[in-house]
């Protein structure tokens, strides 16, 4: 695989853990065990080809409204999973980072977040960043009060400055956003950091999805042309040669 165009971020909506339950006849908890066992082949891979952040959404703001014993499956789940690949994360070189609204986690949770997230601190070969209680709209409001109690003059509001106090400071804006499942839709998942992400949306159930699938992903992403807003990069030569117009 070309090193040149590996993105340097990749989002994942892992969704269809319900589904993939469902269609065994298998409660929805079974689903989630299995979505959770997905990530650690998933960053991996990720991380062995030159992925510098990989952001995973494993909880929105919106799922607090399921019914209370998925939630607290899905927390147990957190919990366990966190416990158990801390070693993992060292082994890897995994810098663990958690973006969402923590108020609204329990405090046991946030503890242990906490405490990955210093232990991993130094570590420097991925970030892996889980989206936990996460909404974006939800970050910007929290971004906005941030730059308001830091004192910022509305003009030294930046683009740049927004981005400091969104929870994914640091990081590049995502270049490939994957959802599994069918479903075609952000849900609220980096609202502000996908403004120019590709997007590749597959019928596969996240307990399904492997890491031969990501890298086709990565390799669609490939073959797209990025603009960003300017003419295709084979014209530009057009242009400033004066040949012909694009027009
Ligand atoms: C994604 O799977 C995981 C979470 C949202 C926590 P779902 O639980 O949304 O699975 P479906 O969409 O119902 O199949
Ligand atoms: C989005 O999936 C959130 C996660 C994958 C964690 P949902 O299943 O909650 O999204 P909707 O409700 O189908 O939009
Ligand atoms: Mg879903």
């Amino acid at each position: 695989m070309e090193k040149r165009t590996i993105p340097r971020h990749i989002g994942i909506i892992m969704d269809g853990n319900g589904r993939w339950a469902e269609m065994r006849g298998l409660p929805r908890f079974e689903g989630h065990k299995r979505g959770v066992e997905r990530v650690k082949e998933i960053s991996e891979a990720a991380s062995g080809i030159g992925v510098e952040v990989l952001s995973i959404y494993a909880f929105s703001i919106e799922n607090w409204m399921r019914p209370e014993d998925e939630v607290s499956v899905i927390m147990g789940l957190l919990e366990s999973s966190l416990k158990g690949e801390f070693i993992n994360f060292m082994k890897e070189g995994i810098r663990f980072r958690a973006i969402g609204n923590r108020d609204k986690l329990p405090e046991n949770i946030r503890a242990i977040i906490e405490g990955v997230e210093q232990a991993t601190e130094k570590n420097n070969k991925l970030i892996l960043q889980c989206a936990l209680s996460y909404g974006g709209r939800d970050e910007i409001i929290r971004a906005v009060r941030k730059a308001l109690d830091s004192g910022l003059k509305s003009e030294d509001i930046t683009e740049e400055r927004i981005s400091g106090f969104l929870d994914t400071a640091g990081t590049p804006d995502p270049d490939l956003i994957i959802r599994t499942s069918g479903e075609q839709r952000l849900s609220n998942f980096l609202l502000w950091q996908s403004a120019y992400s590709e997007f590749y949306f597959t019928n596969t159930l996240w307990p399904d999805f492997t890491k031969e699938e990501m890298l086709e992903a990565i390799h669609e992403y490939q073959m797209r042309d990025r603009r960003f807003g300017k003419v295709a990069s084979h014209h530009s030569s057009d242009l400033s040669t004066g040949v012909r117009s694009v027009f």
